[in-house]
């Protein structure tokens, strides 16, 4: 599959004006994606675990208007109007209006709202991204009178997503899915996410992400200013190849169900993604205190009761914490009683692993 294969033919079909709304989850990555180059092309593989409960739903509304020349566009976030996030839509849209060649004939209304507070770390890019092409994709499908297979429009919502935000193409499936070209996940691609095509154990079922809300600021450092760090990064070339590494040892772990080795890797992983981040030019920390705070709480814990308690991190100081569903009783009372307290407001948001995307009729 190459890029050629989304630039569509002429539609055959012409609508005046419609409406389409889907919600489109976020996700959580156990491979981090961290550096690309052009195109929103990936250095490394990353794999992710599909949420449930942390989503955006995006209503688009649709209007022909008389000329072609520009993109014109609104954007609301919880009924208030986001002039501030033209900006974003206006590149996602310049990136992908080769492949969606009804852009400019329309007048769009997006009006979004996110089930967790905007730039918690929560990837909102990741959730947001990806219902803006699955709302785009369907506004594609009605014009063309030939039908488009399930894993045709899911593949180009995938692909048109990354555009947009790299981590947003792992959002429009579940449960797993994996983005970047390597050697151990079959049908893998650099242009979108495919299903994890593998065997995955019970104790992977239903597993639990509890996000412990750190710090609900607006990031110091975007992710996309973090990624062009990794150009001339001292340790990018070796991060790359352990990402491979990391992923084909998560594949067998994902087969055996092994949840202590399981751990190890993830733990690792946001360790050396923030790693990553301090040893830059410019170096940044992400982290809070309370972030550490909890880090040593949950390890003290673990080697005290020998729970299947594990952490990971996104670009941001928030603390997803993961464990297995027969767990998660004790789990639960040790982060309610432990944990929270490090929380801004006590925050926290209780996810588990998803099945991507739906459209809402
Ligand atoms: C740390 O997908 O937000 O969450 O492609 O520039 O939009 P852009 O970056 P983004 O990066 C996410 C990085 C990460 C790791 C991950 O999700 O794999």
């Amino acid at each position: 599959m190459t890029e050629a294969q989304f630039i569509p033919q002429p539609y055959t079909k012409s609508v005046e004006q419609g409406k389409v709304t889907w919600e489109s989850p976020s996700n959580i990555a156990l491979v981090k994606y961290w550096g690309k180059k052009e195109h929103q092309i990936p250095e490394n593989p990353s794999i992710s675990f599909t949420l449930n409960n942390c989503k955006t739903i995006t209503t688009l509304t649709y209007t022909k208007k008389d000329n072609s020349n520009e993109f014109d566009f609104e954007v609301y976030l919880d009924g208030e109007k986001k002039d501030d996030f033209k900006p974003k839509i206006e590149t996602f849209f310049n990136r992908v209006e080769q492949y969606l060649s009804f852009l400019k004939d329309y007048k769009f209304v997006v009006e979004t709202q996110n089930t967790f507070p905007h730039s918690s770390g929560i990837a909102s890019s990741a959730s947001g991204m990806s219902a803006l092409a699955l709302c785009l994709m369907s506004i594609e499908k009605q014009l063309n009178s030939e039908k488009f297979s399930d894993e045709y429009f899911n593949q180009k919502a995938s692909f048109l997503a990354r555009l947009g935000s790299g981590s947003a193409c792992r959002s429009i499936e579940g449960d797993l899915i994996v983005w970047g070209k390597n050697n151990i996940v079959e049908g893998s691609s650099d242009l979108f996410g495919v299903k994890y095509p593998y065997g995955v154990h019970e104790n992977f079922k239903e597993y639990q992400d509890t996000i412990l809300l750190v710090d609900k600021g607006e990031k110091q450092v975007s992710s996309t200013v973090g990624h062009n760090l990794m150009y001339g990064h001292p340790y990018a070339q070796n991060r790359f190849a352990q990402a491979h590494e990391n992923l084909e040892k998560l594949k067998a772990i994902l087969e055996s169900g092994d949840l202590d080795k399981f751990i190890e890797i993830i733990e690792s992983e946001a360790l050396t993604l923030h790693a990553m981040m301090m040893t830059s030019m410019p170096y940044f920390i992400l982290m809070k205190p309370n972030t550490l705070e909890i880090i040593n709480k949950i390890w003290a814990f673990r080697e005290a009761t020998g729970l299947h308690i594990g952490f990971t991190l996104d670009a941001g100081a928030n603390v997803h914490v993961l464990y297995p569903k027969q767990e998660s009783e004790q789990i639960m009372e040790f982060i309610k009683s432990e944990l929270v307290g490090y929380c801004q407001n006590e925050q926290y948001i209780c996810d588990q692993i998803g099945f991507g995307a739906n459209q809402i009729e």
